[in-house]
């Protein structure tokens, strides 16, 4: 089974970025790590990071027919973008959300996912335990073990 691990703006600024809340792992160790977990759990794990709304809607809608689940950081882009939500409804496969920082526990306008009512479950809060966290979700999920 096929994962992409899709991460949106910014994100490739982690470990120089805000690391009081985003901490100081870089995403080049998450995407290591997540590739590590993919050969223990038989998972091929695609990474992918874009600044650009357009280039996730477009690399989503490759994903079709491809992949077996997407793990999702969308970032600022979570509280914004039709498009990357209309690009995840053309697919047919588990959505695991996910979120360094506890976005419930921020400003405002980071209250509001405009996925999460389209995933199959979140993760906010965990820093960069999340990523493994929702890799073994997806698997899990994926392979019918829940
Ligand atoms: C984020 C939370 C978003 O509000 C923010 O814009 C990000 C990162 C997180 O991982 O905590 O860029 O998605």
């Amino acid at each position: 089974p096929k994962v992409l691990v899709i991460h949106g703006p910014n994100l490739n600024m982690l470990g120089k970025r805000e690391p009081e809340i985003y901490g100081h792992t870089t995403l080049d160790e998450i995407n290591a790590s997540l590739k590590n977990l993919g050969r223990t759990l038989n998972i091929d794990v695609e990474t992918f990071q874009s600044n650009h709304e357009g280039v996730i809607v477009e690399k989503i809608q490759k994903a079709m027919g491809t992949c077996n689940g997407i793990v999702i950081n969308p970032a600022a882009y979570t509280h914004t973008s039709v498009a990357i939500r209309d690009a995840l409804l053309l697919l047919d496969v588990p959505i695991i959300e996910i979120h360094l920082s506890n976005i419930y526990k921020r400003e405002p306008f980071r209250h509001k996912s405009m996925i999460a009512d389209i995933a199959t479950a979140q993760i906010s809060g965990f820093g960069v335990q999340g990523y493994t966290m929702a890799l073994e979700g997806a698997e899990k999920i994926i392979s019918g073990k829940r």
